[in-house]
């Protein structure tokens, strides 16, 4: 390989026929005798532009299309010319400097045409050099190469993080993985699980349980999961009043006041408040409003009278803390309205306990949030709620529904296959890697395949094919017919 252009960050190579490359990989331009070298990666091959070579393609064609007779050709010039045909340049962009053999940021210098000698390094060296998942392993897979991928827990702590891609390319997959990695290493997860795909973490495929059975407990709203207006607290009943409900302030500050009088009179329960809504002296437009909310927080099922009945959010948490467990909550099957109750009371708690340094940290993994995170929320999370240690990890298939400064702050992002150029614009706003990258590789990608961007690997953005789990996979698409879509196979292929 030799090099051709330098032009800012991008570096062109030239690449003859026989010399294994492909995109995603990482050369290295040394130079020998200065100690240094450039790190790059292939992120376009192209053919090269020989001057020529043109001529020759048509002149052959014409040749071929005229069969007269044999070709007479003493100096052996065709295997030549073919060999040049095929010539390949790449596209490659600089990712880092090494001087005597450690990583480092000095990378803009102009290399030698003549002295430069450049070679292909292979994953397992690139991980050597940057030292990526060195202390608190997760295994992701495999390199193109077959080298094992391991990130660093540590990556995704005190981190936001973005799995996107098309449906079915394996995103819930990953964050599964993630998920009982963080668990191994004792953190505490909160899965939003919008279509129960998580409820079945603690069996393997066999519908046995597996280790992490004892770890993982699924809290579904009505059910299993219900609290009593007491134990929700004023403030969290504020937020689900006003943000999930939509009340408005007049009737909020009523609500306020009716609470104290509640509290004041020990009678905290949906009856009690009922009662107090229907005598208390008020505006009747209020009183509506107050009705309809009471109304639907009693037809959410999610509340209740009997403590009983209720379950301690703050003391399943805390039975986790510290030896490591998921609590996946199970919005499948809820409403619009009662999602967002439930989210917001899940949030509202989160926050309160870490606050009050009852919790460390929590990791948060949401899918597709917008269909239930308010508004402000979306600023929140890179903002007070990192700040408390909550560290979300956005899941979904629409990338434009995750605001433009959530992928500037996002510390990770792993990258599916996408084809649709709009959803590749949004994901390359990601601050942390160039756009180019992003859309020429993000397209590629075939199904099981990420592209990790960010400080999971030490900005060195790496294409993994992600391993297999053994558990039980709910919640994939239901199909009529047996033989499932080219994206299901996946398992097959990949296994
Ligand atoms: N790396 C993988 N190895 C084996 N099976 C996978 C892998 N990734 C995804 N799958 C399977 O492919 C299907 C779709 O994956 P899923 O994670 O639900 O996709 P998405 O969340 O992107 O829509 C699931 O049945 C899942 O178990
Ligand atoms: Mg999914």
């Amino acid at each position: 390989m030799r090099l051709y252009r330098k032009e800012g960050d991008t570096l062109k190579v030239l690449c003859l026929p026989d010399e294994e490359v492909e995109k995603g990989d990482y050369l290295l331009v040394e130079e020998p005798e200065r100690g240094r070298a450039l790190l790059a990666q292939v992120i376009d091959v192209q053919f090269a532009n020989i001057p020529g070579v043109l001529e020759e393609l048509l002149r052959d064609s014409m040749v071929s299309c005229l069969d007269c007779g044999q070709d007479v050709d003493p100096l052996d010039l065709s295997s030549h010319l073919a060999y040049l045909e095929d010539a390949r340049l790449l596209i490659c962009k600089i990712r880092g400097g090494l001087l005597n053999g450690r990583l480092t940021d000095h990378m803009h210098w102009l290399p030698s045409r003549s002295r430069s000698r450049i070679r292909r390094l292979s994953t397992a060296e690139l991980l050597e050099l940057s030292g990526v998942g060195r202390e608190l392993p997760i295994a992701i897979g495999e390199a193109m190469d077959g080298s094992k991928v391991q990130i660093d827990a540590k990556a995704l702590d005190g981190s936001l993080t973005i799995i996107t891609g098309k449906k079915g390319t394996g995103k819930s997959h990953l964050a599964k993985l993630l998920v009982l990695g963080l668990v191994r290493y004792g953190a505490t997860v909160v899965i939003l699980d919008l279509n129960g795909e998580y409820t079945r973490l603690g069996y393997s495929c066999d519908g046995r349980p597996n280790e992490f059975y004892e770890r993982v407990l699924v809290l579904k709203p009505g059910e299993n999961f219900r609290t009593t207006l007491a134990k929700a607290g004023l403030s969290v009943m504020m937020n689900i009043m006003i943000h999930a409900l939509s009340l408005p302030g007049t009737s909020a500050r009523e609500f306020k006041r009716i609470w104290y009088h509640l509290s004041r009179h020990g009678s905290l329960t949906l009856e009690g408040l009922e009662n107090a809504i229907r005598s208390w002296k008020c505006n009747e437009n209020v009183r509506d409003a107050l009705f309809s909310r009471c109304y639907a927080l009693s037809s959410s099922g999610f509340f209740t009278d009997d403590p009983a009945d209720a379950l301690d959010l703050e003391d399943a948490l805390l039975a986790i803390e510290g030896q490591g467990g998921a609590i996946v909550i199970n919005l499948r099957d809820l409403s619009a309205v009662d999602r967002r109750v439930v989210v917001e009371y899940v949030l509202g708690k989160l926050t309160e306990l870490l606050s009050k340094w009852i919790l460390r940290a929590v990791f948060l993994f949401a899918e597709e949030a917008h269909l239930y995170l308010r508004e402000t929320y979306w600023e929140d999370v890179v903002t007070r709620m990192r700040h408390l240690g909550i560290f979300t990890t956005f899941i979904t298939n629409q990338p434009d529904t995750i605001r433009d400064n959530i992928y500037r702050q996002a510390d990770n992002i792993f990258l599916f296959n996408f084809t649709n150029q709009r959803d590749l614009e949004m994901v390359a706003r990601a601050s942390r890697v160039d756009a180019e990258t992003v859309k020429a590789i993000a397209r590629e990608l075939p199904p099981g395949h990420c592209l990790i961007i960010g400080s999971a690997a030490r900005d060195l953005p790496i294409v993994v094919r992600v391993r297999r789990l053994d558990v039980d996979a709910m919640g994939r698409t239901r199909y009529f017919f047996e033989e499932a879509p080219a994206t299901l196979k996946l398992e097959q292929e990949i296994g």
